[in-house]
């Protein structure tokens, strides 16, 4: 780390820019979602995914399924989108969020400055709803996602196995569109 990524994770980031992903952030994106699998705080995925895997991840998402990432002195610190939830064209409208902060840089306002620009996104380009999966205990994400609006749907008992044991999935949705048809 150099003497400035060191003295700007001291004090709240000043100058954090929240921009459209592109394909030459897939390695940064893969290292950070790597960090939340390996912490196992935050996925029921247990082995980390390659650049090539998120690339075509990152490929697969369409106009409606924004990608942004948040930048502090050219280091990306950040990555938050909105994925296909379910291919049936019913699920059109309805979105998936991830969203993922640098180990070091949590805590400090990004997550919240990425959740904020992305669902601005999502209604701009007319995304319906959002949903998403948390592990309930996950406090500083379900923290977030409770300020930025979202409900909680509910429990899932034992939902998904992670190092041989079966962990609870709470669900939480957002409407952007309000009362729009
Ligand atoms: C969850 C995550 C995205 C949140 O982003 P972040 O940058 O760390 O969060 P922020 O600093 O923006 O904090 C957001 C809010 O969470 C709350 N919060 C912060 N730290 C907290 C903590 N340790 N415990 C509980 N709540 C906390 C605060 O209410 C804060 O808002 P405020 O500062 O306006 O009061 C980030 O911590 C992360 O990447 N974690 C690992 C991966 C993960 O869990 N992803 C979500 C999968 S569902």
């Amino acid at each position: 780390m150099s003497t400035n990524q060191a003295v700007a994770l001291s004090s709240k980031p000043l100058n954090i820019a929240v921009r459209p992903a592109r394909e030459g952030d897939v390695p940064a994106i893969t290292e950070i979602y790597n960090q939340g699998i390996e912490d196992r705080i935050a996925t029921l995925e247990g082995e980390p995914h390659s650049v090539e895997e998120r690339l075509e991840w990152f490929r697969a998402h369409g106009p409606q399924e924004p990608v942004l990432v948040a930048e502090a002195d050219g280091l990306i610190v950040g990555w938050a989108s909105l994925s296909c939830y379910k291919p049936r064209r019913c699920y059109d409208g309805v979105k998936e969020l991830s969203i993922y902060v640098r180990r070091e840089w949590r805590g400090r306002g990004v997550g919240a400055r990425l959740l904020d620009a992305l669902l601005k996104r999502g209604a701009e380009v007319g995304v319906h709803k959002v949903v998403l999966y948390a592990f309930p205990s996950n406090a500083r994400a379900l923290a977030l996602y409770r300020k930025a609006g979202f409900r909680a749907v509910g429990i899932y008992r034992h939902h998904g196995l992670l190092d041989g044991q079966w962990k609870d999935i709470i669900a939480m949705e957002l409407d952007l569109a309000g009362d729009q048809p």
